[in-house]
């Protein structure tokens, strides 16, 4: 049985299940959170889940993925997203927020990345001047404003999946020869300034490719050192993923990425979250049992099963279904 509560930095989470962010593209143009985005997120807080990462939620429109992407570029947009997180609160799950930026991985007209390398199959993105730069970085600031004052318990940015930072942070897609050329000072210069805005006791998460499937790209090494020179800036927590910023086949089996959990774990003294195709309990339990990471994410299981951990775990069941609870 899993240690079920857990504690980072000053926010109690009443068990390790992670509903990571995952992107529901169900947003108006305007990027405004919707009735669908408030039910979502609270039938999985009723579902007993201890925490839920909100969707990649873009710092400004140009950091959409698609024109349907939620947003917190504007402050007209802090009182639906404030109703999402109250809802989840009302039944004592954790929430929190993904911030980021799809750079070259953008489908709009405009893409920015760090240099003018297209990812394939997409349109040739232009490549940041270093005012581009400092906007960015103000956008995550102005985004971690707009999340503390919607209530968030948690932020995490994004610096995964081949999207901004993980372009920056790569070798595969930052060719610059400026200062940038060393991709983890923007990843730095992005976490201080959310940290300007994001309440110290507030825990600050960063959500990392630990492995690009590509020897020329990053490893859990390079991502282990990466945080290890970033966490001073007040990073509580990794969550650790894979690929993204390379088409590569990747091979799939459960809890293919926790072995890249367990070495930033290891190396850095970081919590981390970790995860990849876990299907059942057994699985989950044993990632963190066997030391390979402190909280467990469960995506694609919960967007089909919302309800699973109630029913797989020894957690409260919600008052109002317990005539539907299972005789075990
Ligand atoms: C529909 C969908 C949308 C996703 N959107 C995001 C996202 O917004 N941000 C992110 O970091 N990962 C995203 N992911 C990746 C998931 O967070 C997770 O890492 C991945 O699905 C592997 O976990 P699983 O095998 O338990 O589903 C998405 C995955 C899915 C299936």
């Amino acid at each position: 049985m899993i240690e079920k509560r857990i504690k980072i930095n000053n926010l109690n989470i009443s068990n390790r299940v992670v509903m990571p962010p995952m992107c529901m593209y169900s947003a108006g143009d305007d990027g405004i959170a919707t009735d669908f985005h408030v039910l979502h997120y609270t039938t999985r807080a009723i579902g007993g889940v201890g925490l839920l990462i909100q969707e990649a939620t873009a710092v400004e429109p140009e950091g959409r993925i698609t024109v349907n992407d939620l947003g917190i570029w504007d402050d007209g947009q802090i009182e639906n997203l404030k109703s999402i997180v109250d809802h989840v609160h009302q039944y004592g799950t954790k929430m929190g927020i993904q911030l980021a930026h799809a750079g070259r991985k953008a489908q709009l007209p405009k893409a920015y990345a760090p240099s003018r390398i297209a990812y394939e199959g997409y349109e040739m993105p232009t490549e940041m001047t270093k005012d581009d730069i400092h906007r960015v970085i103000h956008k995550f600031k102005l985004a971690a404003r707009r999340a503390r004052l919607a209530g968030y318990d948690l932020v995490e940015v994004h610096a995964a999946h081949g999207y901004l930072i993980n372009e920056f942070l790569s070798p595969l897609s930052n060719k610059r020869t400026d200062e940038y050329k060393d991709g983890t000072l923007f990843l730095e210069q992005v976490l201080k300034a959310v940290r300007e805005e994001w309440p110290i006791e507030k825990p600050l998460c960063v959500r990392v490719t630990a492995e690009e499937y590509m020897d020329e790209g990053l490893h859990p090494h390079d991502l282990a050192r990466i945080i290890n020179r970033v966490k001073g800036l007040g990073v509580d927590l990794v969550d650790v993923s894979s690929g993204g910023n390379y088409k590569v086949t990747i091979k799939l089996f459960s809890g293919y990425q926790l072995g890249f959990a367990e070495t930033i774990r290891k190396e850095t003294g970081l919590p981390v979250i970790g995860g990849g195709l876990i299907e059942d309990i057994d699985t989950a339990e044993a990632a963190i049992h066997s030391g390979k990471c402190d909280m467990v994410y469960l995506g694609r299981l919960l967007l089909r099963d919302p309800y699973f951990v109630i029913n797989q775990m020894d957690v409260e069941y919600p008052k109002p279904y317990i005539r539907g609870k299972k005789k075990t």
